[in-house]
């Protein structure tokens, strides 16, 4: 069997920088740490990087300097589209703006020059003043549009950032929504679900930090221009001198990306159990079984192990700054030193290299504010890379659209040699050469033990899982190439572990046909329908109650009330397959026999319906009964054949039977094979008094094939 990795319930909205994780000294070779006591108990071994899944070593190698630089102008374009997406007007306004700001800039540097150029000048102090005037006022006068400018990027970007977020998440949510079950189910896409989470804020910071770059990059330019034409030996002592920084920022930007993904599946697990703690159904067993000071305990250890990474990182973080602020000193000394030396060698007048002196800083200003932005785009970006490869990854995975027709209205949905293993498991198929037929407009019943592959079959058969072979034919056509979409359309299942919605009654009812108005007609026809007419009633607010107890005036029912707002909702949906898995495991005696007689009524109607129980007792009036025993099908027929031939059936028939006899017999003598009636002896087709034949040699099983030629509307149902 697979073992399946954790549940955990993931939480969009905390940044990258609240999971950072471990990760090894080594870029090339993670040296794996070591797996805490917590992981290995709870989890049953490491919660780290699985680097086979992705494209996620190729981000790493991407992240140096140059790759940096060539793919800034694809960064940049891809977080302006995502901005023009959500809000064309405010992208607009942030472009221009941005654009207009570092324009200022330079021009503001032109006249600062051109001011110094007048005062270092000859002549009068009034006259250099005076002629200092022109450069000063229109400074002045950029200065003030700057503002302006700045001010109207503010407000634009505050507008765009929730939209850009808003939508990013849209897309991954809706994305997510429209992939297979067995995509859910992969523990791989999972991890991608996880971690793409994060692109979306990310996608959001990343036009607050577009808008920074754009800036610093023209200002840049026009600090760049302005040395060049001072002199040319300025413009390369500017960039040795940010060069060190920008190294720095960018290792531990790397090294921080890494760790994340190291640690993304950790962090997720202690999120997952931190929201056990305080988890309403976990919340009984908490406190009866004592479980809060365990689990408190691997919260702690989980983190202690985030912790000491983070630790690690910091230390890492520390040493690299140091490394770059040494090399920065001694950039900015040569920097300086040669100035000294222009100067004195008369190569150079004051007023430039006054100028000069205010262009480099100016310069590396924002140079520095360019490496930072531009490398936290960058980190930004692979987050968003992230959520882009799960738009990908979830259209590859995604279900179909179109294809062929079903039949209106098919005369039986045949399984032929299908065979289903879930991925990862190695043991057996779940359901292994399966061919049966399943005749629409009848009740047919799936029995088999636990684990023999009933719910599969019935997944397969509701398109959830597609057979890895052997074909799934309604009517001839192959399910296989089917629209998924009217497939769907024609199935309503009450699933064995459906969901109950932490909404109002209504929408639990109405959500079986979302698209519908949940009207109180239809509400109440499903609801009678079901026999969840007094579980209703006695809601507080009727049907109208919220069923959340975690909520303010939520409401909580019953595991048998919920199944039968479980079938009011299939019968809401009203498909014209109605899939009940094991709808009455929840239900008193009397509910469940109720339940069946409207399931009955259902099939009466035109319905095909699938029943999976283990009450024998209610099978018995399905017309075409499959027993299925690890994954494969070992009989098939009418109840009462199948009883008479003494195989699986037969036995199973008879130990439930036999429960009763000897339960009812216990006080008086040891159990015997005779019937002893008590009230609630599952009634057998020939009536109570052939509970079991045991001494009868069971009949080998026949080999798994179709069922027997005989129609089923030959038996006559005996009603209860
Ligand atoms: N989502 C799943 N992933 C992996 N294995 C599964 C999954 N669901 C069921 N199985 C396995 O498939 C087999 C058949 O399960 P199932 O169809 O649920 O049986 P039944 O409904 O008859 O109890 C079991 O061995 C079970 O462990
Ligand atoms: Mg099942």
């Amino acid at each position: 069997m697979a073992r399946k990795k954790p549940d955990a319930g993931t939480e969009p909205g905390t940044g990258p920088e609240a999971d950072t994780g471990a990760e090894p000294g080594t870029e090339a070779e993670p040296d794996e740490p070591a797996t805490s006591e917590s992981e290995e108990l709870l989890f049953g071994g490491p919660l780290r990087y699985d680097i086979g899944w992705s494209a996620h070593e190729d981000a790493f190698l991407q992240l140096n300097f140059r790759a940096m630089l060539t793919r800034l102008p694809a960064l940049l374009a891809s977080s302006f589209r995502l901005a023009r997406d959500a809000d064309r007007r405010a992208a607009g306004i942030v472009l221009a703006a941005e654009s207009g700001r570092g324009v200022a800039q330079a021009v503001s540097l032109l006249a600062v020059n051109s001011v110094l150029a007048r005062l270092v000048a000859g002549g009068s102090m009034a006259d250099r003043l005076r002629g200092a005037a022109p450069a000063l006022i229109a400074m002045a006068a950029v200065l003030t549009v700057a503002a302006l400018l700045r001010a109207a990027s503010t407000y634009a970007t505050g507008r765009l950032e929730p939209k850009v977020e808003r939508l990013a998440t849209e897309r991954y949510l809706e994305r997510a929504a429209a992939v297979e079950l067995a995509a859910i189910e992969d523990d791989a896409f999972h991890k991608l679900l996880d971690t793409a989470q994060y692109g979306a804020s990310s996608a959001r910071r990343m036009i607050a930090t577009s808008t920074r770059v754009v800036n610093a990059l023209i200002s840049l330019i026009a600090a760049a221009s302005v040395l060049t034409v001072l002199h040319p030996a300025l413009l390369p002592l500017l960039v040795t001198m940010t060069l060190p920084s920008a190294w720095s920022a960018l290792t531990i930007a790397r090294r921080r990306y890494r760790s994340f993904h190291v640690w993304v599946q950790h962090a997720r697990a202690g999120r997952l159990i931190s929201s056990l703690l305080i988890d309403t159904a976990a919340a009984p067993e908490i406190r009866v079984h004592g479980v809060g000071p365990f689990l408190l305990r691997h919260f702690r250890s989980m983190s202690e192990a985030q912790e000491s990474e983070q630790e690690r990182l910091a230390g890492l973080a520390a040493r690299t700054g140091l490394v770059a602020a040494a090399w920065t000193g001694l950039a900015t000394t040569a920097t300086y030193a040669t100035l000294g030396l222009l100067l004195l060698t008369g190569a150079m007048a004051l007023s430039v290299a006054g100028t000069a002196v205010i262009a480099i800083r100016t310069g590396s200003q924002s140079l520095d504010t360019l490496v930072l932005e531009v490398n936290s785009l960058h980190e930004d970006a692979l987050f968003v890379g992230d959520l882009e490869r799960l738009y990908v990854e979830a259209a590859r995975r995604a279900v179909p659209t179109g294809g062929a027709r079903l039949p209106d209205e098919p005369g039986e949905i045949r399984f032929e040699h299908v065979t289903f293993a879930y991925p990862g498991s190695a043991a057996r198929p779940a359901v292994d050469d399966v061919t049966l037929s399943v005749p629409t407009g009848r009740i047919v019943a799936l029995v088999g033990e636990n684990g023999s592959g009933k719910t599969t079959l019935v997944k397969l058969l509701a398109g959830l899982y597609a057979p890895q072979s052997g074909r799934i034919l309604w009517d001839g056509v192959d399910a296989a190439g089917a629209d998924r979409v009217q497939l769907a359309e024609r199935v309503a299942m009450v699933a064995q572990d459906f969901k109950r919605w932490p909404f109002t009654a209504r929408v639990n009812v109405g959500i079986g046909r979302a698209a519908y108005e949940p009207t109180e007609e239809r509400i109440g026809d499903a609801v009678s329908q079901a026999g969840a007419g007094d579980v209703v009633r006695d809601l507080p607010r009727g049907i109208d109650t919220l069923l959340a107890r975690a909520f303010s005036g939520g409401h909580e029912l019953s595991g048998g009330q919920w199944q039968r707002l479980g079938i009011a909702r299939a019968a809401y949906r009203r498909g014209s397959i109605l899939i009940v898995d094991e709808p009455t495991a929840a239900l008193d005696a009397r509910a469940e026999l109720e339940v069946f007689e409207k399931i009955r009524a259902l099939a009466g109607t035109g319905q095909t319906v699938i029943l999976i129980t283990h009450r024998l007792a209610s099978v018995r009036h399905a017309d075409l009964v499959h027993v299925l025993e690890q994954g494969r099908l070992v009989e098939s027929g009418s109840p009462e054949d199948l009883l008479a031939a003494g195989g699986v059936y037969a036995e199973l028939y008879g130990l439930q039977a036999d429960q009763f006899t000897r339960r009812a017999a216990e006080p008086q003598e040891p159990p015997e094979p005779q019937k002893q009636p008590g009230p609630q002896v599952p009634p057998g087709p020939q009536g109570p008094q052939r509970p079991r034949e045991p001494q009868e040699p069971p009949e080998p099983p026949g080999p798994p094939g179709p069922p027997p030629a005989r129609s089923p509307e030959t038996h006559p149902s005996p009603s209860p």
